[in-house]
């Protein structure tokens, strides 16, 4: 399904977090956080990471996302704090979605990444339609797959160097949601 024929990308809105549609004027926080050395480490952002990055990212990126049947969102505080991450499903293939996060360190360690991630694999799921919605993790990403295990994804396996990450064959476990899992509970 294209973007015209889905409407407007919608506002998700979990107990404590919002996913909300990328803007242009996000550039800058997205310029400022991908300087993290955790999102270079963990995540695909180019390096360095400038800010035609950033601009193309929220201007480009995510409406084109949104076009192909996948959706970038921005994560917020649901009480209205400034805007603290990234969470996004990538444009579906076969009934199957790849979700990816990141949250600025001063977002972190307050259980909004988790619960993003379970408001946006719910969305997927129950609205989106697809079946399955998956998580590919380094494993030596400890917050990360505990991110993952309190959204409800399983740990389905490690993929042995299946992946170039920055030019190297890199392991990752392979995490999945299915419709018909069980919910995790929505509180932390
Ligand atoms: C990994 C990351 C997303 C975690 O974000 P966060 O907002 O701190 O996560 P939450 O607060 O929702 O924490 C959820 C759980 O993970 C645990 N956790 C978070 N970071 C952790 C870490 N570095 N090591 C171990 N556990 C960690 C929390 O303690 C919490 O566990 P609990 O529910 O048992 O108390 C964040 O550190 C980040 O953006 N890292 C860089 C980018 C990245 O790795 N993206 C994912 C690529 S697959």
């Amino acid at each position: 399904m294209t973007g015209t024929e889905r409407g407007t990308q919608p506002i998700l809105t979990g107990d404590r977090v919002r996913l909300r549609p990328w803007r242009p004027d996000d550039a800058a926080v997205v310029l400022a956080a991908c300087q993290d050395t955790d999102i270079q480490r963990w995540t695909q952002v180019p390096l360095p990471y400038a800010a035609e990055h950033a601009e193309g990212f929220v201007g480009g990126i995510a409406p084109q996302t949104w076009d192909e049947g996948g959706a970038l969102f921005a994560v917020e505080p649901a009480d209205g704090g400034p805007l603290i991450g990234s969470m996004g499903l990538f444009p579906p293939r076969d009934g199957v979605g790849e979700a990816g996060y990141w949250t600025a360190p001063e977002g972190r360690g307050q259980g909004f990444t988790a619960e993003g991630l379970r408001v946006l694999a719910d969305w997927a799921l129950d609205v989106v339609g697809v079946h399955r919605v998956e998580l590919l993790v380094d494993p030596a990403n400890a917050g990360s797959r505990r991110v993952a295990e309190r959204a409800g994804f399983v740990a389905e396996g490690t993929i042995r160097q299946r992946f170039l990450f920055r030019g190297q064959p890199s392991d990752v476990v392979l995490y999945a949601r299915l419709a018909g899992d069980p919910r995790p509970p929505t509180a932390r």
